[in-house]
């Protein structure tokens, strides 16, 4: 007997005997359907470009290719309970029918068979890397979830939107990916069963290594020298009289000499600490090489217990967290909005009634839009009843932006309000650089980490009106138009 005349008696034969059954069936007809409409989709796409709406993305590449996927399972599946129910019942046939490849009929038949198979792997390969693909881009991960909503929205105005967030939540390599999927997986479970962590804590621990994540754009040993950093806030008085401070901060690096230098320079060595909590917040010992191959640890006097907890090693990220996520303080996000006018500081008291507003307790967006808004325009309805009447664009413009602020830092429902996640950048709203530098952190011999305040920058004004310095630099940006 001919090869094919065996494998059709073998294996062909009772294929099609045994395929003829209901799941078998349904599984064909599933992963057909599902092929055809993945089919479709994927035209429709070709011709129109992006995803628009990843709800939808979420159904075509992910729920069909698993539909695909299942009929593909269910085919062998019915056979193989077609045959257990036959052999149990004896009724299964001496030989099974017959098939002739010199059939004209069947020939076509298993060409199709062939073909259909052959279509389906490419299908099935293509749909899951398009899945993979999809699942990497920055609208499933920040849109399908509403709880990423808080880090959504601080990301799409960072300096960083268009880096994609697998850049620096998921590492290179097959391991990393698949930790994160697994990761992934299980906070889907808490998404489904309502069990996950509101606010979601932020630990520094989990994600990928900087080197590996900020050194793929950044040059941390370019040298960037002094920086000039002016800051404008606003005063509670009627007024809103605006104060400027003005300082060069240290930033340094690795110069063409490969000296290390400033505050980029101090940390590139290889520091660890331990901290206590698993925001890195408390951090309780520091330790340095000392150049001769040992290493310098400086202790906390304040710290009583043992010097155990949580060790990682310094990175870019333990000061730069914010560097996509950036939640503002109310003070910080109500003045860097007065600056470009809006609220403006030609309203009396905007500032302290704006501050009073956003800081207040709301139970969601929603509702903070509604009472804010309505908040401010009867603050000026009732006392400044002129100003409501000459400028009530002014007014209303600015209860629209506090609002924008509002929406843009705090989600009620997810617990996140002002102050949820501190900023290890500075040291004013936080400890920052002083959960080191704090002049507590002492070694064995004596040394301390120092907090001297001309070691990080220098203050050319601190909360002055219109300091010399800022006209003398022609410094424009960061100053309110009224004042320019
Ligand atoms: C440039 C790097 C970068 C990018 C891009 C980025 N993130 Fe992050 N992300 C961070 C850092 C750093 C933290 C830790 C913040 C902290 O400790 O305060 C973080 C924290 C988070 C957290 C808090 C919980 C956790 O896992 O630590 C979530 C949620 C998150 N990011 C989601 C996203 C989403 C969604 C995107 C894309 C839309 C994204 N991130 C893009 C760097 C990044
Ligand atoms: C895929 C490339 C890429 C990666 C990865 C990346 N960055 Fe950036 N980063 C940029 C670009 C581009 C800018 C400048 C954006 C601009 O000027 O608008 C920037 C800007 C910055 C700034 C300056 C922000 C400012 O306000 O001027 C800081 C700080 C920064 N990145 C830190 C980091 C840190 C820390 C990481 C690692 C967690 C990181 N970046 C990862 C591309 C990247
Ligand atoms: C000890 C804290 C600290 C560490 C560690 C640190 N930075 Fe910075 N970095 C700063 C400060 C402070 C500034 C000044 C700007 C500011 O205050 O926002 C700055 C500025 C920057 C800027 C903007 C500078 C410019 O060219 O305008 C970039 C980009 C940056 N850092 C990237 C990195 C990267 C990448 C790493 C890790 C290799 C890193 N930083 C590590 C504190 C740090
Ligand atoms: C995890 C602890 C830690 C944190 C957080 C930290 N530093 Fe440091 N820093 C150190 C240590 C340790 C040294 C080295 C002290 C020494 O050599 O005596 C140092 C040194 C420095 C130096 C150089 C001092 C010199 O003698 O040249 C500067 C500048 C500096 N840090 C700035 C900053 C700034 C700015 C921040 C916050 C953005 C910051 N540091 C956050 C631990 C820290
Ligand atoms: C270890 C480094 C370091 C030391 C020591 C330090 N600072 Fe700073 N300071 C910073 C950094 C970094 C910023 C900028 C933060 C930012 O990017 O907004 C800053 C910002 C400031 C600002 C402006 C912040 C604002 O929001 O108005 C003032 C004022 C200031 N420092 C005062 C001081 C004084 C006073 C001392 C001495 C007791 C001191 N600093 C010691 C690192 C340091």
């Amino acid at each position: 007997m001919s090869i094919f005349g065996r494998l059709s008696r073998d294996r062909l034969q009772p294929l099609f005997f045994f395929g003829n059954n209901p799941i078998t069936l349904i599984g064909s007809g599933l992963t057909t359907a599902s092929a055809v409409t993945l089919i479709f989709y994927w035209i429709v796409n070709l011709m129109t470009g992006r995803f628009a709406n990843p709800y939808l993305g979420l159904i075509f590449f992910l729920g069909l290719p698993g539909l695909f996927v299942l009929g593909l399972i269910l085919i062998p599946i019915g056979m193989w309970r077609r045959r257990a129910v036959l052999l149990r019942t004896g009724q299964i046939p001496p030989s099974y029918p017959e098939i002739r490849l010199d059939n004209a009929l069947f020939r076509h038949g298993v060409i199709v068979v062939l073909v259909a198979t052959a279509v389906n792997l490419a299908i099935v390969s293509i749909a899951t890397y398009q899945g993979v693909t999809y699942m990497d881009s920055a609208s499933f991960c920040g849109t399908s979830c509403h709880v990423m909503k808080p880090q959504w929205t601080a990301y799409q105005e960072s300096p960083h939107s268009h880096v994609p967030c697998v850049e620096c939540h998921v590492g290179a390599g097959m391991s990393a990916y698949v930790r994160a999927k697994v990761n992934g997986t299980k906070q889907l479970f808490e998404v489904a069963f309502n069990t996950y962590p509101r606010p979601i804590q932020a630990p520094l621990s989990v994600l990928r290594p900087a080197r590996a994540t900020c050194e793929k754009c950044h040059t941390p040993a370019r040298f960037v020298g002094d920086q000039l950093l002016v800051l404008t806030s606003f005063g509670n008085d009627k007024a809103n009289t605006s104060y400027q401070t003005v300082l060069v901060l240290h930033v340094g690096g690795i110069d063409s000499l490969r000296h290390l230098s400033g505050i980029h320079g101090a940390h590139l060595n290889d520091f660890t600490y331990v901290a206590t909590d698993s925001t890195d917040q408390k951090i309780i010992s520091v330790s340095m090489p000392n150049g001769h191959g040992g290493t310098t640890t400086f202790v906390d006097q304040s710290w009583k217990g043992p010097v155990k907890g949580i060790t990682r090693t310094m990175d870019c990220m333990d000061c730069h967290n914010q560097a996509t996520h950036v939640f503002q303080t109310p003070e910080q996000a109500l003045d860097s909005v007065m600056v470009n006018g809006s609220p403006s500081p030609s309203l009396p008291y905007v500032h302290k009634e704006g501050l009073k507003l956003i800081k207040a307790k709301y139970t969601s967006q929603a509702q903070a839009g509604t009472e804010i808004t309505a908040g401010l325009e009867n603050y000026y309805r009732t006392r400044y009843p002129d100003v409501w009447n000459t400028q009530r664009a002014l007014v209303v413009g600015a209860a629209r932006t506090l609002v924008t602020i509002y929406d843009r830092n705090v989600f009620p429902s997810m617990k996140v309000t002002w102050g949820t996640y501190p900023d290890n950048i500075g040291h004013m709203d936080y400890p920052g650089c002083f959960r080191c530098h704090d002049g507590n952190h002492v070694s064995k011999s004596g040394k301390v980490i120092s907090d001297d305040c001309n070691l990080c920058h220098n203050l050319l004004a601190v909360d002055e009106t219109n300091p010399k310095v800022v006209s003398d630099l022609g410094l424009k940006g960061n100053v309110p138009a009224a004042l320019q």
